[in-house]
């Protein structure tokens, strides 16, 4: 993990769009090609169609041609374990394998380091369909 994605998602959870639940967070995925990208959560006063910040962060990765993650950040407001939620397990599990390394964060530091098999075991993923 690098100081880098610490750095970035400090800067970008504080231009969240969370009007509703003031709750900011950011995230950071490391493609396999080594670039970040960053997104925050999007409320919207239809409050069913606001999203997380995995979801903004896995679009710009796609959008710049990646569609392999290697390493996320996922921070929250301080002294929070902000880990990701159901949703966004199942989205990381399209472009990763359960050894994908996630770091839960606050704006002072890492608080803790998973894997992906082991927030979101026995996943139904993208393999399954390749048999
Ligand atoms: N949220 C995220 O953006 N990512 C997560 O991993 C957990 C929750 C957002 C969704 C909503 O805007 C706010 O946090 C409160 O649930």
């Amino acid at each position: 993990m690098s100081k880098e994605m610490l750095a970035l998602a400090r800067t970008v959870r504080l231009r969240a769009h969370a009007p509703y639940s003031k709750y900011r967070v950011a995230a950071v995925v490391r493609g396999v090609n080594g670039k970040l990208y960053a997104g925050t959560n999007v409320e919207n006063i239809a409050y069913p169609v606001g999203n997380c910040a995995e979801v903004s962060a896995i679009a710009a990765m796609i959008a710049d041609g990646e569609a392999r993650i290697a390493e996320v950040l996922v921070m929250g407001p301080e002294g929070d374990l902000c880990t990701p939620c159901g949703a966004c397990r199942q989205r990381l599990r399209e472009f990763a394998a359960d050894d994908l390394p996630i770091h839960i964060a606050d704006p002072t530091g890492i608080r803790k380091t998973v894997t992906l098999g082991e927030l979101f075991p026995m996943s139904f993923g993208p393999t399954i369909l390749k048999k």
